[in-house]
């Protein structure tokens, strides 16, 4: 690939539950990265409740976009461009973001970026801190598995922002079953660090519950799972048993990692992938972490625990390969659109 040329981006992250901005250099060098997190407010409802989380944006979205610039020693004027999720995401979140964004972009003239969230979530492997050792950067053809709270894909990668979707999840996104099943055992939100804690007593052999391998495609489905275990916990409620909360959340834990790895190693195995790339909120699982890392032939990138849920530190390393490979964004972007990746 050509040399790109060097650039300084500014990335806002409003999709969710989450306000963050970064600065980064040429894609991979980290300069600040700020997240505020509204997770505190939404446990008490068991969820996100989006017209909270937009008001908490629209309350964050300026000191946060200011303690970035001060994190980085650096003022607007050193900013090449603006890069911002513009989805998919929850509406009301996303707008707050894309506004401050455009704002920023018409006041001090500099160009417009816009990044698919899921993309950025890829892109978070390109991140190091800058000042640290640089990681090795990821090599095409790659095999993505991109696991969050709203998405489960299969994408081979076969440059930058070039993308070929293998598969996807036809019902419940691998982090949403964790958080439905967190929800069936009376385990706090959000439900992947929470099953991931409780499962580290358990006994993930106990329950052999469904693993849907869906054979004939690089589809996912997780609602035969978190189903056994509702079925369990109802048939041991029935008969007044203690519910064996860990070893539940430690066999529920291992059917989902166990269909997500070996779905993952086929098909990077079948489309001749040089590497694989695991991101989005479930990466920052331990055990999927530790399967991924010891029990393949391939090199594995995955971010930082950090990185893993949304920051925007990797819509700043997505922004900057758009810009620098000329994508840049009008004004009239919707947050409504449809994106490269879903
Ligand atoms: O990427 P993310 O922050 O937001 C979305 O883009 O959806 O992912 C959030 C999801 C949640 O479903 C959360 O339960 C899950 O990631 N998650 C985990 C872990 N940490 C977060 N799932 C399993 N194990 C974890 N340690
Ligand atoms: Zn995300």
């Amino acid at each position: 690939m050509t040399q790109l040329k060097p650039a300084r981006i500014l990335a806002i992250e409003t999709s969710c539950d989450e306000t963050a901005c970064a600065i980064i250099e040429n894609g991979r060098a980290l300069l600040s990265s700020v997240v505020a997190s509204q997770m505190e407010i939404h446990a008490r409802y068991g969820g996100v409740f989006p017209e909270v989380a937009s008001r908490q944006h629209v309350l964050s979205i300026i000191p946060v976009v200011q303690q970035a610039l001060s994190q980085a020693h650096l003022t607007l004027n050193d900013i090449d461009a603006i890069a911002v999720t513009q989805g998919p995401g929850l509406a009301g979140s996303l707008i707050v973001g894309v506004n401050m964004a455009k704002g920023l972009s018409l006041a001090l003239d500099k160009p417009l970026i816009a990044v698919n969230h899921l993309e950025g979530h890829i892109y978070s492997a390109w991140v190091h801190n800058a000042g640290d050792t640089v990681t090795p950067e990821p090599q095409f053809p790659l095999l993505a598995l991109l696991v969050s709270g709203g998405h489960t894909e299969l994408n081979l990668m076969t440059d930058h922002l070039t993308y070929q979707k293998l598969g996807s999840t036809l019902d419940d996104a691998a982090g949403e079953a964790f958080d439905k099943v967190a929800r069936m055992l009376d385990l706090p939100f959000p439900g992947g660090p929470s099953i991931q804690k409780s499962a580290e007593e358990g006994d993930p052999n106990r329950f052999n519950f469904a693993r849907a391998w869906l054979p004939d495609s690089w589809n996912f489905s997780f609602s035969g799972v978190k189903t056994s275990v509702l079925y369990e916990v109802q048939n041991l409620k029935k008969k007044s048993a203690n519910i064996p909360t860990q070893d539940l959340a430690a066999s529920f834990q291992q059917a989902v990692i166990d269909v997500l790895f070996k779905k993952t190693i086929n098909a990077a195995r079948e489309f001749g992938a040089k590497e694989i790339l695991v991101a989005g909120g479930v990466s920052a699982n331990r055990v999927l972490r530790q399967t991924f890392k010891s029990q393949t032939e391939f090199p594995v990138h995955i971010p930082p625990l950090s990185l893993c849920t949304d920051n925007a530190a990797m819509i700043a390393s997505a922004g900057y390969f758009r810009y620098a490979l000329g994508h840049e964004s009008n004004l009239e972007m919707d947050v409504l659109a449809t994106y490269p990746l879903s």
